[in-house]
């Protein structure tokens, strides 16, 4: 096979990509090599800021098919007709760790699905867990500096974990769900999927109804306990990298089912659990799953970087029919992520071919800004309203209102019925098995045993106590037996 020429980044043939060009045989190198010049300067560069949250992640596309009628509930139109297929784009990660981290730990994981929507992208940020630690955006930068590597010591210190969760009793649950067994997820393959947030669903009579999204996987739900995960991060720290690329190659397609719990709108103000508080779920047995379709993913992108580094989700990708709840935290996040791909990527990012739009088109009249590629036509008007062909508003409504009442303030997020910090975490402990309470209360203590103030420590276990007095009372013999050790 003939080889190609090798060029320069302006296209010039180079001829020597050995040696460097010099004065003379053992001389100074000159300032005339161009390719040495662009080669070194280009390396300098190949790096982008990493995503400040959820750094080290898997990407693969696929689609998502409907199987259910969901007409009732929404007038998104991929969801619009059984056996419609809409390609996505899914990135996986971890939370706390940086880029090189390890994939097997016990931390959270990320579960960013785009569909690309012959109505515009839509992209649902979730993660592997129903819930979150905490139900107020303006805590987010403090929990994530308490959870990341502390300034000084370079690394995750059980002193800032835990003191950030001893002043945050709302994340007993999602603590609880963490250090149970599904805290180290086997693989991405091996994990359930979850919007977390409330959403708003309209229907083609705007309707309004409030869901919750169930990504069920097909693969099982297989977790590592932590000697595993020890075991595993020493031989392949990229372990969950590997096992999606390989089992795509294979043709070993995962999959998950999509379900949903729908509330009626006008159910939520009374509902028991305050619809929109992001630590709690609501029981099946209140809000049943129904199911709406299947997500495949069956191709690995060409190339890392491009497609998996550069992927931009914004939770405020909504398409008509779908819209936010007023859950604060679900409200902060749709401003934090198109403001951290400004920063991470730019302002174009949009334009990235996985970022783009692949059904719909984009059309509008935002312009230029670094690195564009999208242009008008040369008959293309910058401004609107215009007298001539350039887009126009539909001025039909994406999806229902949502109702507000009251005055500005800073308030807390308001308690229903049977809404405390503790509740849900103590059904979620009574549902464990003896074994998995055994491994539960083992995991929290040898995180918990290493905080070095006692009224941190007490503070955690009053948490614990709160949620069930068995509970609290394991973890509190736990934490002192390792102490005296
Ligand atoms: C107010 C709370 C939150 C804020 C301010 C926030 C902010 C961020 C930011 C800035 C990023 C990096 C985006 C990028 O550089 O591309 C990110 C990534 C991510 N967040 Fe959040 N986050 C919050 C809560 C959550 C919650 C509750 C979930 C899940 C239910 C979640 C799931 C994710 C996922 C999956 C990613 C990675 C997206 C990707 O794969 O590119 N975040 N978050």
């Amino acid at each position: 096979m003939a080889k190609r020429v090798l060029t320069t980044e302006s296209g010039a043939p180079v001829a020597d990509n050995q040696n460097s060009a010099t004065a003379g045989v053992g001389g100074p190198i000159l300032l005339q090599d161009q390719h040495l010049l662009e080669k070194l300067a280009r390396f300098n560069r190949e790096r982008i800021p990493e995503r400040v949250v959820h750094a080290r992640g898997s990407g693969a596309y696929g689609y998502f098919e409907v199987t259910d009628d969901v007409t009732g509930f929404t007038s998104a139109d991929f969801l619009s007709e059984v056996g419609k297929r809409t390609e996505t784009f899914l990135r996986f990660s971890t939370v706390a760790d940086s880029l090189g981290g390890a994939d097997a730990v016990r931390d959270p994981r990320g579960f960013a699905l785009k569909f690309y929507t012959n109505e515009g992208n839509y992209d649902l940020v979730g993660n592997n867990t129903p819930v979150f630690f905490i139900k107020d955006p303006i805590k987010f930068p403090d929990f994530i500096h308490s959870q990341k590597r502390d300034p000084f010591t370079g690394r995750q210190e059980p002193d800032n974990v835990w003191d950030f969760w001893a002043h945050a009793p709302e994340a007993t649950h999602q603590i609880t769900w963490l250090m149970g067994d599904r805290g180290i997820p086997a693989s991405y393959r091996h994990m359930n999927g979850y919007g977390s947030h409330t959403y708003q669903w309209t229907n083609a009579e705007g309707e309004a109804f409030f869901v919750k999204y169930h990504f069920k996987t097909n693969q099982g739900v297989r977790s590592l306990s932590a000697e595993q995960a020890a075991e595993l991060v020493g031989k392949d720290a990229n372990s969950h990298q590997t096992d999606l690329l390989q089992a795509i190659e294979r043709g070993v397609n995962p999959s998950w089912t999509l379900h949903v719990q729908v509330m009626p709108a006008a159910e939520a103000a009374d509902y028991r659990f305050n619809p929109f508080d992001l630590t709690k779920v609501w029981p099946h047995a209140d809000y049943p799953l129904q199911r709406v379709g299947r997500l495949v993913l069956d191709r690995n992108p060409d190339n890392v970087f491009a497609e998996v580094e550069q992927a931009a989700f914004s939770p405020n990708n909504f398409v008509p029919g779908i819209g936010p709840s007023p859950d604060k935290m679900l409200q902060g996040r749709l401003f934090a992520y198109a403001d951290a791909h400004r920063y991470r990527l730019g302002v174009n990012h949009t334009q990235l071919p996985v970022n783009a739009p692949k059904a719909a088109q984009a059309d509008n009249y935002g312009r230029d800004g670094l690195h564009a590629t999208r242009y008008g036509s040369r008959h293309d008007k910058n401004y609107e309203p215009n007298s001539y062909a350039g887009p126009a508003q539909t001025g039909s409504a994406l999806g229902a209102p949502l109702a507000v009442h009251g005055w500005t303030g800073t308030y807390e997020t308001a308690a229903h019925v049977k809404d405390d910090d503790f509740f849900q975490a103590g059904e979620l402990y009574r549902l464990m098995s003896e074994d998995e309470k055994g491994r539960l209360v083992a995991n929290i203590a040898g995180g918990l045993s290493q905080v070095t103030r006692d009224d941190v420590i007490e503070k955690n276990l009053a948490h614990f106590h709160a949620a069930d007095a068995d509970y609290g009372k394991r973890v509190e013999e736990a934490v002192r037996a390792l102490r005296e050790d």
